[in-house]
């Protein structure tokens, strides 16, 4: 059975309470619900993580080389934008790694339209709200 971690970054386990406007009404338990349950139908295992922290993103990503996971698919939240060590940390890594963000990141204010992290990874979807993670892991089947 193949293995894909889904990684959240900061304020992403506010879904629901943050900016509803923005990022929906839908919490990140019941997104993750749904990868997981999308995974079983591929048999893929799915172990979903949130942290607000960039040092236990990076602790993850490596992890996930050591324990030779099949794909990962991250929302690195504003990380995304600045984090020269996650993007290296994805880098370091020979997993393939989607970006996934809930808004239109290029929609929105100019600083939210770099991703330092995006070159390092093997695609990028932004702006579908949750889909955007049912569509990452349709993605990453092909590849693993
Ligand atoms: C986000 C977009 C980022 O700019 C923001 O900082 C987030 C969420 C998204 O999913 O749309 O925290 O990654």
């Amino acid at each position: 059975m193949k293995e894909v971690w889904v990684l959240h970054g900061p304020n992403l386990n506010f879904l629901g309470i943050r900016e509803p406007s923005i990022y929906g009404r839908q919490d990140l338990q019941s997104i993750n619900e749904k990868v997981q349950a999308e995974g079983a139908k591929n048999h893929i295992n799915i172990q979903c993580y949130q942290s607000n922290h960039e040092g236990d993103l990076i602790d993850k990503l490596q992890e996930a080389y050591q324990k030779n996971i099949d794909g990962i698919i991250i929302n690195p939240g504003a990380f995304t934008h600045y984090s020269y060590a996650i993007r290296d940390a994805i880098a370091s890594i020979s997993i393939p790694v989607i970006e996934v963000h809930l808004s239109n990141i290029y929609q929105r204010e100019s600083f939210r339209h770099t991703s330092v992290t995006a070159p390092v990874c093997i695609g990028q979807i932004c702006g579908f709200g949750p889909i955007g993670y049912l569509l990452a892991l349709e993605a990453l089947k092909n590849k693993i």
